[in-house]
């Protein structure tokens, strides 16, 4: 193995394709990744950044059932829309795969076995949820209820997205099948655990003692509370038809559970990747001088810092992650965003209504990016974003320098004179920067190195602002030539620190400033900024200006808010549907047996008198014909029908129920009514005109 202490394994979610990507999973998890392996790149560091399709687990079932297709179609759909958006909007992954993909099999279950023969699995029959209508046992999100620790009575069975808390099904109080809607019963099965507690010193030794100081406080809040409630056996597989079959004997119609199998999708995708360029896969994973660190949401935090670290623990032969520097949660015009109510900035549509522009929304992700507390995107932030800050801030300036140069100087880069006071100053304070923003990306801090990158623009304008070029031209050609130069320079600088962030701009940018692009070995390096004398020589000739960023519209701003409304609107509208359906129609009661229902002795009859029962609202006194015999029943239908429009009715009547006192009157049945659709009684009609009294419905 190639000891090399600049290597970097840099992982980020898999995302799930049951759905496509939305802002919340690029603020969270892939705009704060990408920006991180295009520094280390740039900072000469031997980097695989690594990612792919998570393609198993219950919610690619639950969509394929949703939408009458298979699985399969589901997950080659949306990987396919979800890895083509990734590339367009400049996601840089080194390897982006899919956990259907042979490789990743083969490496899953040889990892699965490997445990299995070096004994570190529990072997145990236990009762799981069981869905009998379905014939299906219920494992994570095909089971919702009460979660146990915060009371969210959506809770899915595997975690709870209210709290986070990841608990096993069986530990959801009033669980209900997602399937059927049926309460499950119990049902033994056998599964494989990794019993977590037996991993309890080494994370606490681990993550509570060892990164207590590096990992961000969210990640270790989160850690801390996990282990200190006690960790126990996670089970490893599920009785599922959609997964990586489990494989050992006996273990027909079992998967690998998602969990156990979506994190090995890092190895996986990293030895695909190592096959294709020819490099060591193990150097990325088995070397204790590479740094792996996962990106990921709040969601996925004990994933990645208890239960994977745990199952590499158990392996033996693999490090660990220095960091995981996971993001809280990003709301969309103040609501949470969902897939299931489309309340989301699709990628893929942003990409088509905002073309070339992808810079934009990076810029507004990062400046608003949910690192230490949830954050929330709106419309109106982005249009202000990028017309105060981009376009008038960084354009502006670049912009300006360009335009200058090529006025004064036919696109030659100018030969300095003396350098005044303030020159020095200003080319000192350029050369600071990178330190500056390496230092708040080296710390993830995404937001504050992206307003550092933004301050060398501000730099640039004030310089500008200060020395006026554009008035000097008239008076001091010399002094001109020597702030245009270090305008220059400036604009190079950030030309190269802008790339992590905002790199369609860097490219743009680069282009006009006829530098190299990062692609190739002698281009401008981040370090070049603070260590070279001179980023742009004197005499280099640059190309024209193009516009690096242009205006949000109103308009534009507009149509995404319509199109927000629009599904608001549509929610409502579901939501109002859905509960006029559940309050017509009532829910099915209790199965029952033939034997029960051959009891019920119901009749047709008819409604010979009518009177209404003295000081009673509701009740009526009837007479019926049960072709049995003529008794009286009493009815609460007053307020329905008056008496003399009843009499002659034909009427299903329970004649055996046991008779019992109305208001003084001995009722001797009853008779079968329903309502109609606006709440009025109806008598339920006991079939075709013919039927005679006293005929049995069966
Ligand atoms: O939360 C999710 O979208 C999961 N698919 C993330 C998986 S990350 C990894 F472990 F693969
Ligand atoms: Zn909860």
């Amino acid at each position: 193995m190639d000891q090399n202490p600049n290597r970097y394994t840099i992982t980020a979610a898999l995302p799930y394709t049951n759905g496509p990507v939305h802002i919340g999973h690029l603020a969270g998890v892939y705009v704060p990744a990408d920006i991180y392996a295009r520094f280390q790149r740039l900072q000469n560091k031997d980097v695989a950044f690594i990612c792919g399709s998570d393609e198993h687990g219950v919610p690619i079932t639950i969509k394929a059932k949703k939408e009458g297709i298979t699985p399969q179609q589901v997950v080659d759909k949306y990987h396919t829309i979800i890895k083509k958006s990734f590339a367009d909007f400049g996601i840089s992954f080194d390897n982006y795969s899919r956990t259907s993909a042979e490789i990743h099999h083969k490496t899953a279950s040889e990892f699965f076995k490997k445990l299995y023969e070096e004994d570190k699995f529990i072997e145990e029959v236990t009762e799981q949820l069981y869905d009998e209508e379905a014939n299906q046992f219920l494992a994570d999100r095909f089971v919702v209820g009460t979660c146990p620790k915060c009371g969210f009575e959506e809770s899915y069975g595997d975690q709870c997205e209210n709290c986070g808390t990841s608990h096993n099904a069986t530990d959801l109080i009033n669980p209900k099948s997602a399937i059927s809607g049926n309460k499950p019963i119990l049902k033994e099965t056998k599964h494989w655990f990794l019993p977590l507690n037996e991993y309890e010193d080494f994370l606490k030794q681990w993550i509570l003692v060892d990164h207590k100081k590096d990992w961000k406080t969210n990640v270790y809040g989160q850690c801390k509370s996990w282990i200190d409630d006690g960790l126990r056996p996670r089970a490893v597989t599920r009785d599922l038809d959609w997964g990586i079959p489990v494989p050992v004997k006996g273990a027909n119609g079992k998967v690998l559970y998602v969990w156990f199998d979506a994190p090995i999708g890092y190895i996986s995708s990293t030895k695909e990747w190592a096959e294709r360029e020819g490099k060591n896969w193990e150097d990325y994973w088995k070397d204790e001088n590479t740094k792996l660190l996962h990106f990921i949401g709040k969601d996925n935090i004990v994933f990645h810092c208890i239960i994977f670290p745990a199952m590499l623990k158990a392996e033996g032969s693999y490090i660990l992650p220095e960091n995981v520097p996971a993001n809280e949660f990003l709301n969309l015009e103040g609501n949470k965003i969902s897939t299931s109510k489309n309340w989301a900035v699709w990628l893929h549509e942003y990409l088509e209504d905002f073309p070339n522009q992808q810079d934009v929304l990076r810029y507004t992700l990062t400046a608003n990016a949910p690192e230490t507390k949830d954050n929330d995107f709106t419309w109106a932030d982005f249009q202000a974003r990028n017309n105060n800050e981009l376009v008038a801030i960084f354009g502006n300036f670049i912009n300006r320098v360009m335009v200058l140069t090529d006025k004064y100087y036919d696109g030659i880069v100018p030969q300095p004179a003396t350098f005044s006071e303030i020159d020095e100053q200003t080319l000192s304070e350029l050369k600071a920067y990178p330190a500056v923003i390496a230092s708040s990306l080296e710390r993830y801090r995404f937001r504050e190195a992206q307003g550092e990158l933004m301050n060398v623009a501000r730099l640039g304008n004030k310089y500008l602002a200060d020395e006026e070029p554009w008035k000097t031209i008239k008076t001091d050609e010399e002094r001109t030539k020597t702030v245009m130069y270090v305008a220059l320079q400036i604009a190079s600088a950030l030309a190269v620190l802008s790339e992590p962030f905002l790199p369609f701009t860097s490219e743009k940018l680069k282009k006009m400033l006829n530098v190299r692009s990062s692609a190739v070995e002698t281009s401008l390096k981040w370090n070049d900024v603070s260590s070279k004398s001179e980023l742009l020589k004197s005499g280099h000739k640059v190309n024209k200006a193009e516009l690096l960023f242009s205006k949000v519209e109103d308009e534009q701003i507009e149509e995404q808010l319509e199109k927000l409304q629009k599904t608001k609107m549509e929610n409502t509208e579901n939501k109002e549907n859905s509960e006029e359906t559940a309050s017509a129609v009532a829910p099915q009661k209790e199965t029952i047996q033939y034997d029960d229902f051959a009891k019920l002795d119901i009749r047709v009859g008819t409604i010979i008198e009518a009177e209404k029962m003295p000081k009673a609202d509701k009740l009526l006194v009837l007479k019926i014909d049960t072709g049995i015999d003529v008794r009286t029943i009493v009815s609460g239908i007053a307020q329905s029908f008056e008496p003399e429009e009843i009499v002659g009715k034909k009427v299903t009547v329970l004649v055996n129920l046991a008779p019992r006192a109305l208001r003084g009157v001995e009722s001797q049945g009853m008779i079968l009514m329903t309502e109609n659709a606006e709440g009025k009684l109806v008598f339920v009609n006991p079939g075709e005109e013919g039927v005679e009294n006293g005929a049995t419905i069966n």
